[in-house]
């Protein structure tokens, strides 16, 4: 239904229709009860174009939870107001927090067929709870994560720091964590944080070598020297091509050392497979229009057809420019951090990046 048709008129016209079309079937009367007792605005969607139940869950078409929860935080997050989004068959639909967002993060069962709900890991501003982050209510989830180690909190939003309202959606670590898979993908799931810096590296006079890549040894984790350590040097080094730059001590170079990272299967876990064997041309055939298979593709970065000149991987502000920011870099987080939540299957389409369909707070179907 579009804004067009909410009209007083139209609203006592529908609101009398429904009322006479209730009268005649008990269940569908239940329906439209249920629907009057909420604001009149709200009854006109509940109740669609007929009331009655057919009707009733035609008008539940839904909205990807990601894109709900975005379009709540773009409405400015509010508490307790009424907030606009639009579904993902067009229509206009209005929700509140305690209704429709909250249910997302405290409900089991939402993002996928047995998911925990988030608010089982992430429950109070302490120690025990996953980054010290309480998705539990409106003023947990405003105070961010890591509220103890980087207080005041660390902003799920996009915004500057908490407290700031410049929301920032699109760049929001909440959209990421929902969205984006760890790469490569299958890693076992880790509910520590010792593994995400990837494997233990070691360095001999032939270079650096992954512990366990080699199938003999097992793959270790939790040391200083570590994969993702070894990529974050080269980009602080200015990513060179052929000079050689400083690791644990010892000088290591592009060539030799780190692009077998991005080539070679084991290197990040048992089995793993090669980043370019899914990232291997700028063309639509691999995924993210990216090549990591070699130095000139790798500085190319992803989505080289469909936003070009392409999606910077270092943190640098465009293509091209070299202010790299590793700390904030799409390549880091891709390889250290988990989709959320845990243990959601690996996704090869686009279709499910945005979670289920949801309506007022569940899982449809
Ligand atoms: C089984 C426990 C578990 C569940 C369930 C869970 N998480 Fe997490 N979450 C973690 C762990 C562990 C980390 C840190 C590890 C990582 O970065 O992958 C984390 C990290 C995060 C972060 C990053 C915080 C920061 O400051 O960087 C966000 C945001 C997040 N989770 C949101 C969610 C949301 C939203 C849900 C539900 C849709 C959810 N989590 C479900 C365990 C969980
Ligand atoms: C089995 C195929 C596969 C392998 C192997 C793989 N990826 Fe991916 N990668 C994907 C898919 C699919 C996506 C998009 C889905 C997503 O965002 O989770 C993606 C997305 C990415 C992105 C985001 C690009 C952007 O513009 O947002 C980066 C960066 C990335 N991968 C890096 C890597 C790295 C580094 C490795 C190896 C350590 C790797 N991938 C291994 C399939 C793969």
């Amino acid at each position: 239904m579009k804004n067009r048709w909410k009209s007083p008129l139209r609203v006592l016209i529908m609101a009398l229709g429904g009322l006479v079309f209730g009268s005649g079937l008990l269940q569908a009367q239940g329906d439209t009860q249920a629907c009057i007792s909420k604001a009149l605005l709200t009854y006109l969607e509940c109740a669609g174009e007929g009331a009655g139940t057919a009707a009733l869950a035609q008008k539940q078409a839904g909205v990807k939870a990601v894109d709900l929860i975005g379009q709540w935080v773009l409405a400015g997050a509010p508490e307790t107001d009424m907030f606009e989004y639009t579904s993902s068959d067009n229509d206009q639909h209005t929700a509140t927090f305690k209704d429709d967002i909250l249910p997302l993060f405290t409900q089991d069962g939402v993002w996928f067929e047995g998911a925990r709900s988030c608010a089982s890991c992430h429950f109070a501003n302490s120690e025990n709870a996953y980054h010290e982050m309480d998705l539990t209510s409106y003023a947990g989830i405003m105070k961010g994560g890591d509220v103890l180690t980087k207080p005041p909190g660390v902003p799920l939003f996009g915004q500057d720091k908490i407290g700031a309202t410049n929301y920032d959606w699109d760049h929001s670590k909440l959209r990421a964590r929902l969205r984006n898979n760890r790469m490569p993908p299958n890693w076992p799931e880790d509910l520590t944080e010792t593994n995400r810096d990837g494997p233990c590296v070691t360095i001999g006079s032939n270079g650096v070598s992954v512990q366990g890549s080699d199938g003999v040894k097992k793959h270790k984790y939790g040391c200083d020297l570590n994969t993702v350590g070894l990529i974050g040097a080269w980009v602080e080094a200015g990513a060179p091509e052929l000079k050689s730059f400083a690791y644990g001590g010892q000088q290591v170079n592009f060539d030799r050392d780190v692009l077998q990272l991005f080539t070679k299967p084991s290197m990040w876990f048992p089995a793993s497979a090669p980043c370019s064997s899914c990232h291997f041309a700028n063309s639509e055939v691999s995924y993210h229009e990216m090549d990591l298979s070699t130095y000139a593709g790798i500085m190319k970065g992803g989505d080289v057809l469909s936003k070009p000149p392409g999606v910077p991987l270092f943190g640098e502000s465009k293509i091209g420019s070299t202010d790299y920011d590793w700390g904030h870099s799409k390549m880091r987080a891709r390889l250290r951090n988990n989709r959320m939540p845990n243990a959601v299957t690996f996704d090869i389409t686009e279709e499910n990046r945005d979670g289920p369909l949801v309506f007022r707070g569940r899982r449809l179907k």
